[in-house]
C-alpha cells in the first residue's frame, strides 16, 4: 500500500503533560483520514508534529516518504496547513491575502495574480475578492484558509477542525469544497470532534482520546461498533407505548429503551431509514397515532461511550 502519511509510535510531552502517548496510523494516498477526538485529545499536536511545526520526543513520523525530522522543509514543500486559529491577515482583502501566498511561495507575480484569482473562483469567494478579510463571515474566512493553503498546489493537505464555529450552512458549504478536492486526488488529514462530519468526509477514522488511538477504521465499521443509529419514537396516548414498544422491538429487533416522558420509546438500528419505513409502515398498520418518529445518528460521545465505557470528558476543563 502507497502511503502519503506514516506515522509510528509518536510521543510528544509538553513538561509533565503527555500531548501523545504513542500514536500509530498511516493514510493511503488519495484518501481522506478523519483524526476524530474530543477537546485535548491530541489532535492539534500530532497534526503539529506531522507538519513540521513540532518535533516529537519519540517515534516516527513521515509525509509523502519524506521524514519529518530529517527533512522538515522537504515536507514544507510538499504540504498545505489550514491551522486550527485562521492565518488569514484581517486587513488585507481575499485577493491580497492569495497572491501574498503565492509570492511567500516563490510565484511570480503574474503566477501568483492568476493562482488567487482561480482559487477566488473556486472557493466563491470572487465577490468578495476585494474586501478586507475582516469583513467576511466565518465560512468565508475558513474557505479563504483553506484556498490560502492550495495555493501551491500541495501533495498532502492538513485541515485542522475545519468546520469548527461554522453554521450549518456554512459547514456544508465547506463540506462541498472538500469534496472536490477529494474528487482531484488531493490526501487529506483533517482533525474534527463530530462523527458525522468524519463519516461524510472520511475514508478512514483515527479515534483519539488522551493522545492514544483507541480505535481505527470507517465509519461504517464505526457506527457498527455502537449499534448504529438509535430509533425514537413519541406516541400521542401514553397508553399506547407498550403497542408502540413491540412494534420497535418487531422492526429493530434490538432491546428497546424509555424516556421519562412516559411516550417515548427508543431501541438502536444498524438500517437506518429502512427502520424507519418499516416502523411507519407497523404503527399505521396498528393504529397507533405517532407525535414523532426519528432516526438520530450516533455521537462522538456515543462512540466514546461504547470504547471506553465513559462518556467524553473535557481534558482542557480538568487540567
Ligand atoms: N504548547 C503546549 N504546552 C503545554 N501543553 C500543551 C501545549 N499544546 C498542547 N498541550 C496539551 O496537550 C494536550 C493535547 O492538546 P491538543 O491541542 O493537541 O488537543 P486537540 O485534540 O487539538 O484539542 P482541541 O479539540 O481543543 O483543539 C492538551 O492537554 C493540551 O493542553
Ligand atoms: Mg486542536
Amino acid at each position: 500500500m502507497d502511503h502519503a502519511i506514516e506515522v509510528a509510535g509518536v510521543v510528544k510531552r509538553y513538561g509533565d503533560k503527555v500531548a501523545l502517548a504513542g500514536i500509530d496510523f498511516d493514510v493511503a494516498r488519495g484518501s481522506v483520514c478523519g483524526v476524530l477526538g474530543p477537546n485535548g485529545a491530541g489532535k492539534t499536536t500530532a497534526v503539529r508534529v506531522l507538519t513540521t511545526l513540532t518535533v516529537a520526543d519519540e517515534g516516527r513520523a513521515s509525509v509523502g516518504g519524506i521524514d519529518v525530522a530529517a527533512d522538515p522543509a522537504g515536507v514544507r514543500g510538499i504540504i498545505g496547513l489550514a491551522a486550527q486559529d485562521a492565518t488569514v491577515d484581517g486587513l488585507l482583502t481575499g485577493r491580497e491575502n492569495l497572491v501574498m501566498v503565492g509570492r511567500l511561495n516563490h510565484l511570480g507575480r503574474a503566477r501568483a495574480n492568476t493562482r488567487a484569482d482561480e482559487l477566488l473562483e473556486q472557493f466563491s469567494l470572487t465577490d468578495a475578492a476585494g474586501r478586507m478579510v475582516k469583513t467576511y463571515s466565518g465560512g468565508m474566512r475558513r474557505r479563504l484558509d483553506l484556498a490560502a493553503t492550495l495555493v501551491s498546489r500541495p501533495e498532502v493537505l492538513f485541515l485542522d477542525e475545519p468546520t469548527t464555529g461554522l453554521d450549518p450552512r456554512a459547514r456544508n458549504e465547506l463540506w462541498d469544497v472538500l469534496d472536490t478536492l477529494v474528487a482531484e486526488g488531493a490526501t487529506i488529514l483533517l482533525t474534527t470532534q463530530y462523527l458525522d462530519e468524519a463519516d461524510r468526509l472520511a475514508d478512514d477514522i483515527v479515534v483519539i482520546d488522551h493522545g492514544r488511538v483507541i480505535a481505527r477504521g470507517d465509519a461504517t465499521s464505526l457506527k457498527r461498533q455502537v449499534g448504529g443509529a438509535q430509533l425514537h419514537v413519541t406516541v400521542e396516548d401514553p397508553a399506547r407505548r407498550e403497542d408502540a414498544a413491540r412494534a420497535v422491538a418487531a422492526v429493530t429487533g434490538t432491546e428497546v429503551t424509555y424516556d421519562d416522558d412516559g411516550r417515548t420509546v427508543n431501541a438502536p438500528t444498524a438500517d437506518g431509514a429502512r427502520a424507519v419505513a418499516a416502523l411507519a409502515e407497523r404503527l399505521r398498520a396498528d393504529g397507533i397515532a405517532v407525535d414523532e418518529l426519528a432516526l438520530q445518528q450516533p455521537t462522538l460521545d456515543d462512540v466514546f461511550l461504547t470504547l471506553t465505557g465513559t462518556h467524553i470528558e473535557d481534558e482542557e476543563k480538568d487540567a
